[in-house]
């Protein structure tokens, strides 16, 4: 029986890519305020601002292209049973390929309503004006879990960490729970990497390969299958 493998990946996937990382030197909150474009609290102070802004993460991501570091976890799929627990709000996991995706901080390219979440609507790399109705009747907003939101997939997300044989960490700091937290549900058994160019601060149980996410995916796929 194949073995389970978690990938539990962050914006560093995505910047070979072309997709600005958040905490990176020139990460996206060197530009904005963290408060004002992903809190639950900038939404009711400023929407306009908010759809604004993800309305031009929403544009930028139909131009963008999923790199090798995608492509290779979804080749694993060959080998492993592949969960991918990401972190990231863009489409490039399904996009090179992955089949089994769980997105914890919600996904650009939908929309759902203000009340509750509801009415999740897929609308692409569409922009649309602040003031648009869902089919409850209520504003539109992006369907992405803000700071001060709950992360509705975390229980799914943690059940894969504690069935994973293999956890693959790619591309984050590891600076925002309950995500970061989810590395602790691994078993004692479980194999933990983690791949990033510079160093995080975690746990010693991690296999460090201090390279870039195609590079570091390019290694470690050769090292799990030399182990198969
Ligand atoms: P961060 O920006 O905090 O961390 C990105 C990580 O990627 C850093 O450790 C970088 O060293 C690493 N990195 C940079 N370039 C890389 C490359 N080419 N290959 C591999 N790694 C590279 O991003 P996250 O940890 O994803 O949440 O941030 C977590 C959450 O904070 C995000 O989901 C977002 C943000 O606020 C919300 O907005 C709710």
């Amino acid at each position: 029986m194949n073995k389970n493998l978690v990938v539990l990946s962050g914006a560093g996937i995505s910047a070979e890519s072309g997709i600005k990382t958040f905490r990176d030197s020139d990460g996206l909150w060197e530009n904005y305020n963290v408060e004002d474009v992903a809190s639950i609290d900038g939404w009711y102070r400023n929407p306009e601002l908010m759809t604004q802004f993800y309305n031009e993460r929403r544009s930028e991501l139909g131009r963008t292209q999923p790199n090798d570091a995608h492509k290779i976890i979804a080749e694993l799929e060959q080998y492993f049973n592949v969960t991918v627990v990401t972190q990231n709000v863009d489409n490039l996991h399904e996009r090179g390929g992955s089949h089994n995706i769980i997105h914890l901080h919600g996904e650009l390219t939908k929309v759902c309503s203000e009340n509750g979440k509801k009415c999740v609507e897929d609308i692409g790399y569409e922009t649309y004006d602040y003031g648009r109705k869902s089919a409850d009747g209520h504003i539109t907003r992006p369907f992405i879990v803000w700071f001060g939101e709950d992360v509705p997939l975390l229980g799914k997300a943690a059940e894969a960490v504690e069935q994973a044989d293999i956890l693959i960490v790619i591309g984050t700091s590891l600076n925002v729970y309950p995500a970061a937290g989810l590395l602790f549900s691994a078993r004692p058994s479980c194999k933990i990497y983690l791949i990033d160019p510079k160093e995080v601060n975690t746990t010693s149980r991690v296999e460090f390969i201090q390279k870039k996410a195609t590079e570091g995916m390019r290694i470690l796929k050769e090292k799990l299958l030399a182990e198969l």
